[in-house]
């Protein structure tokens, strides 16, 4: 495993169970933060992985006006288009809950992935550390929009991305040095397509996902698809 880091396994029986046991965690580490030091800040997963967890938050009780809310990756399209993360999450959850319209920061990615990018690094500077960094993977061992093969400075907080293998092509993307200055970081991965990056993740190949570490390790949530343990 590249570097020394602390990974925690927690193999589900199926998608449901996962998206109850990740939706449970991130109310209790709220709860735990908003007890600490009177705010969340959360940074959430883009990708259609998360919806169901969005949805179960959106039926949760939480002390909402205490969150605060960042996005890990966006894709460049208009600020209202369906394939945007913030749209998801926002007909997910984020309109279904009172948190303060002000303490939502979707990533202005309709600029284009330049100025995006600039404009949110301070946005992101200011926000750090982040109490719970929550991601996705991708079947090429991609997280947020760090994609196998591409560089970026390392201590560029948030990148601008182009020539994404995953559409569309230009992308804003959260950098590991932001990613990683986090108390908690949760990845989840659902469904057998997801099952040959995750088996090269625990080989030890250099993959995006690998150079995950937060604060204080990570925690990775897979159904048994995912994790190989269904035929
Ligand atoms: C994006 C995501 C990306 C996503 C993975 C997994 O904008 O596409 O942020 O990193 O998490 O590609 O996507 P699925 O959950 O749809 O499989």
């Amino acid at each position: 495993m590249p570097g020394d880091v602390s990974v925690n396994w927690h193999v589900m029986p199926n998608a449901e169970e996962l998206e109850r046991a990740v939706a449970q965690r991130i109310l209790s580490l709220a709860a735990a933060a908003i007890d600490g030091h009177g705010s969340f800040r959360i940074v959430l997963a883009g990708g259609r992985t998360p919806a169901a967890v969005y949805r179960r938050l959106a039926a949760a009780d939480a002390d909402w006006p205490r969150w605060q809310v960042w996005f890990g990756d966006e894709r460049c399209l208009p600020a209202d288009d369906p394939e945007r993360n913030s749209v998801m999450a926002a007909q997910q959850w984020l309109t279904r809950v009172p948190i303060p319209p002000a303490s939502i920061h979707p990533i202005p990615a309709e600029q284009g992935a330049v100025p995006a990018a600039a404009a949110y690094r301070a946005q992101v500077r200011a926000a750090l550390p982040f109490d719970l960094v929550l991601l996705g993977m991708g079947e090429d061992g991609h997280t947020a929009s760090l994609f196998p093969g591409h560089v970026h400075a390392q201590d560029e907080l948030v990148h601008a991305v182009h020539d994404a293998p995953k559409p569309p092509a230009d992308r804003v993307s959260l950098g590991l040095a932001a990613l990683n200055d986090a108390e908690s970081v949760l990845l989840i991965a659902t469904g057998s397509g997801k099952r040959a990056a995750i088996e090269r993740w625990r080989r030890g190949e250099d993959l995006p996902v690998a150079r995950l570490r937060g604060r204080h390790g990570v925690d990775v949530y897979l159904d048994a698809a995912a994790a190989g343990l269904e035929d």
